[in-house]
């Protein structure tokens, strides 16, 4: 079997990675991660890469976003890295990187988007909101990325019950634990072809 290549982009502690990495342990899985990138040199998520011997790059992120999505072209394309993977990565890419790319970016959100997305919802923020919001579920959602940040289309959704007496912290935990199990179901959807971009295009449109 071949397996595509990913390639991982993270800027923190990198659990959904070390999720990706651990499924990518069985050889029947179709696809392997070739290259882990970060734009921050202290991010732990590049040490869960180098201990399973996995190339780890950092590209730090400059004030000019083409050049930056440039840097980043390169490094992947130095792996032969076919699908980009977003994993707590918290830059928002260059829409040229996005076309570059396009249909073979994803990235996870810890919300049931639409609600809860957008521009400066990201980590602890987003289970504030929910919680804020008196909304009794919520979830996470993997969709591919596109120019406009979290609209891009959803390849698939978890949900967890909002619990009486939660915290942000409980209610990550609970969320973090259906994110590590969605997000290599979802690769192994979209890189086998069972869920496509275009295909997931055209409906919104309808
Ligand atoms: C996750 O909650 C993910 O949904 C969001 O950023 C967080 C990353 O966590 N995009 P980790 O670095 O994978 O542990």
């Amino acid at each position: 079997m071949r397996r595509a290549r990913l390639a991982v982009l993270v800027s923190g502690r990198g659990t959904n990675l070390q999720a990706i990495l651990d499924a990518t342990r069985d050889p029947d899985y179709p696809a392997e991660v070739v290259v882990v990138v970060s734009d921050r040199p202290d991010a732990y998520a590049l040490e869960r890469a180098r201990r399973v011997g996995v190339p780890a790059h950092v590209v730090l992120w400059s004030k000019d976003p083409e050049e930056s999505g440039r840097r980043l072209a390169q490094v992947l394309e130095a792996h032969g890295a076919e699908w980009v993977c977003l994993a707590g990565f918290l830059r928002i890419l260059d829409p040229r990187f996005v076309e570059r790319y396009r249909g073979r970016i994803l990235n996870i959100h810890p919300s049931l988007l639409p609600a809860f997305g957008g521009k400066g919802m990201y980590g602890e923020r987003v289970h504030q909101a929910v919680l804020a919001s008196g909304a009794r579920e919520s979830g996470c959602t993997v969709h591919f990325v596109t120019a406009e940040v979290d609209a891009g289309p959803v390849v698939a959704q978890a949900r967890v019950p909002v619990l009486p007496g939660d915290t942000v912290e409980t209610l990550a935990a609970r969320v973090a634990e259906q994110e590590h199990r969605l997000y290599p179901e979802a690769i192994r959807r979209v890189v086998t072809g069972q869920v496509r971009f275009d295909d997931l295009v055209a409906e919104q449109r309808r």
